[in-house]
């Protein structure tokens, strides 16, 4: 099994009871391809992954290599391969390119999640991604996960009504 820091920080527990019926996955951002196994084997289903370098392959897994500043590479990749139940960008975490994702992609997630925005707080090379953040969190509805150092954030006001009706 593959490692991958979402178990040490405790995101994965939070993923597990909040999106307990995940069918068909996309998480932007592999590099060793831990979380795209732990996603294989807990929900059981459809794993897909985008990253600007690849590992090697994961049975089962589909990974395609992607810059997160093609836009049009996004949107055919969501055309050929979406719709999505969940979208995790755990990518550059650059708050413009965060932001080109998801304009790219939301359309076919029912949830998006972006993981670690706090570290716009960090350093200037995020370019405030957590500003980018609150503000999506802000225009599309949302909420945000609070992990310690870690965290994420889950936009989409109609996922949100349907996580609170469990
Ligand atoms: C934090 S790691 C991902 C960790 C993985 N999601 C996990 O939980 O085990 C970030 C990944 O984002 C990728 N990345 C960085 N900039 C990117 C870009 N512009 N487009 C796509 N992927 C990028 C890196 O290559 C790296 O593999």
């Amino acid at each position: 099994m593959r490692e991958t820091d979402k178990h040490r920080s405790g995101i994965i527990r939070a993923y597990e009871s909040l999106f307990p019926r995940c069918g068909k996955y996309l998480e932007i951002g592999i590099y060793n391809g831990g979380s795209l196994e732990w996603a294989r084997d807990f929900y059981g289903c459809e794993v897909y992954g985008i990253d600007i370098t690849l590992p090697d392959p994961i049975e089962g897994v589909t990974m395609v290599e992607l810059d997160q500043a093609d836009t049009e590479g996004l949107v055919r990749f969501g055309e050929e391969y979406g719709p999505f139940d969940l979208i995790i960008d755990d990518g550059s975490h650059v708050g413009s390119l965060t932001l080109n994702t998801f304009e790219a992609l939301h359309r076919f997630a029912r949830y998006y999640v972006i993981e670690d925005w706090g570290a716009g707080y960090l350093h200037p090379d995020f370019e405030d991604l957590h500003i980018a953040v609150l503000r999506l969190v802000w225009d599309h509805g949302g909420y945000l996960v609070n992990l310690g150092q870690s965290g994420f954030a889950v936009i989409g006001t109609e996922p949100l009504e349907e996580l609170l009706r469990r």
